[in-house]
């Protein structure tokens, strides 16, 4: 079933129904239908990032710490498995505090004046991080700017807002620096590629409804269009053609919807590979009006303390809340990506608070309940097709079909008492099923699957449980 936001509301307020002598047959009712025969969208891949020098906690950790912490991110099998790492493109002078250093700290007096950029071979520590996450098979790279440069923008600061010098509604003395930052960025692309890692996707705003002073640029939608239709063209003459352009890290849903709107009003929006946005200051709901893939690109709660609980009172920054929080996006909102906000942070940064997956502490690490939410996630590979579920009360079910021809279903238990749940509908030949799920003390632990004479697969699920199931058949075992 493809639950609307009101259906799903209901289903949250439903109180679990206990009758007075549950039988076994009772608690085996529930029953998840997936018809691979409904498709939605295709799934691009889940991740985090690791901007504003936190890659270098990763880079610092010494051995066996770095390799474990490197596993429970990226390993497939033991972590969490994400296919997606947004890096910061930094446009700062220096790179104190959560300041990325920019390839190019001072501009040529012109803008059609030849740039001298210094590649410092670290950027931050991102580089380390990628070719790391390409060692495990990370295909999908999301460079980002916060900021272009502050010699090409309006205010002469890559802070505290500003504008891209020539997009419309700019006059700036010093010229139109549009073709000059389109260059600069597919700079920094070639700089990756030459150590090993493919930028896969490009964006060149973040939050640009919001003015800080951390690298920012302000833009609406039109003047982001302006840039798209300098970039694109720039992208192509360089061979980078599969380089798709992202845009543009709204703070939130309604912002970001707005930029979807102008973009497609200017022209641009096939230009575009995704529309993305942030859930700080409007949630994501509905489906957004695009042509394009829809990423969520960064959210993380920014107010909670540390908390590695998975079910505390539904608290912020529970695993249990981010796993509906994901779930939401995916099978409410038809996202093709969910990227958490930081991967790694330390225990200083911002009163030690949620913004993170994984606290490392010098030279240890804890893990919090958020990673293995995503975690349950990581049987829905890239390029994976959303396909459609029913059946099942207090129980939020999603069903992907990979690309080598598995299935992925993942579901939440909603209520609070542990419930059998049966997958059918399965199309794939004697199959092989595993499933694993997650609750206050397991984390993606593996659990008994039985697989029944008419092809269903039942596990049993705790009550406000996640499991994750992976039917493969025997010749396209190799997820498993
Ligand atoms: C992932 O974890 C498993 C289990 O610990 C291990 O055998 C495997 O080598 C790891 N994969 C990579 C790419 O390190
Ligand atoms: C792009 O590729 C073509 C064909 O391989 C080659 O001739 C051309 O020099 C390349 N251009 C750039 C800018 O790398
Ligand atoms: C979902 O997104 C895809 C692109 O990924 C698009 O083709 C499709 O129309 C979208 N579905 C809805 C219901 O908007
Ligand atoms: C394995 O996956 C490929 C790609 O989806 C598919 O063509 C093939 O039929 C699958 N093999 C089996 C035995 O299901």
């Amino acid at each position: 079933m493809h639950y609307s936001i009101a259906q799903l509301a209901a289903l949250a307020v439903t109180p679990l129904l206990v009758s007075a002598a549950p039988s076994i047959e009772a608690r085996q009712a529930q029953k998840i239908t997936v018809d691979v025969t409904k498709k939605y969208q295709t799934i691009d891949g889940f991740g985090f990032s690791a901007a504003f020098q936190r890659a270098n906690l990763i880079v610092n950790l010494q051995e066996p710490k770095q390799t474990e912490l490197l596993n429970l991110l990226f390993n497939t099998t033991s972590g969490a498995g994400f296919s997606i790492v947004r890096n910061g493109i930094g446009s700062s002078k220096d790179s104190s505090r959560d300041y990325m250093n920019t390839i190019l700290p001072t501009c040529p007096s012109t803008p059609d004046g030849t740039p001298n950029y210094v590649w410092d071979g670290k950027d931050s520590g991102q580089l380390f991080l990628s070719q790391k996450a390409v060692s495990y098979g990370v295909k999908t790279f999301y460079a980002n700017a916060w900021s272009a440069p502050g010699c090409m923008k309006t205010n002469g600061n890559d802070v505290n807002g500003g504008n891209l010098c020539g997009v419309s509604g700019t006059n700036c003395r010093s010229g139109d620096w549009k073709q000059a930052y389109a260059n600069y960025l597919v700079k920094y692309v070639q700089l990756y590629a030459e150590s090993g890692v493919k930028v896969t996707h490009l964006g060149f705003l973040n939050e640009p409804d919001y003015s800080t002073s951390y690298a920012s640029m302000q833009s609406s939608g039109t003047q982001a269009a302006d840039f798209i239709k300098v970039l694109r063209p720039t992208l192509d003459k360089n061979n980078l053609t599969d380089v798709g352009i992202n845009c543009c890290d709204a703070t939130g849903w309604s912002v970001a919807s707005q930029h979807a709107s102008q973009i497609a009003s200017a022209g641009a929006e096939n230009m575009l590979y995704a529309i993305t946005s942030h859930e700080y200051t409007s949630r994501i709901s509905g489906v957004m009006r695009t042509t394009r893939r829809v990423w969520e690109t960064e959210y993380a709660d920014l107010n909670g303390g540390w908390s590695t609980a998975w079910y505390q009172s539904g608290g912020a920054g529970d695993g249990f809340t981010w796993a509906n929080t994901v779930f939401n996006g995916i099978v409410n909102s038809n996202l093709s990506a969910y990227i958490f906000w930081e991967g790694v942070q330390d225990r200083a940064t911002n009163n030690n608070n949620n913004e993170k997956l994984i606290l490392v502490d010098g030279q240890t690490y804890q893990v919090s309940k958020r990673l293995w939410a995503f975690a349950q996630f990581r049987v829905v590979r890239p390029g994976a097709v959303r396909v459609g579920t029913s059946g099942g009360s207090n129980l939020k079910s999603s069903a992907f079909v990979n690309t080598d021809g598995s299935i992925a279903v993942v579901m939440i238990n909603s209520g609070t008492g542990t419930q059998t749940v049966g997958v059918s509908g399965l199309t794939v030949a004697n199959p092989t099923v595993k499933a694993w799920y997650t609750d206050n003390t397991h984390d993606m632990t593996e659990t008994t699957v039985t697989v029944g004479s008419d092809g269903t697969a039942s596990a049993s699920v705790p009550g406000r449980g996640m499991i994750s199931f992976l039917i493969t058949s025997p010749a396209n075992a190799t997820l498993v």
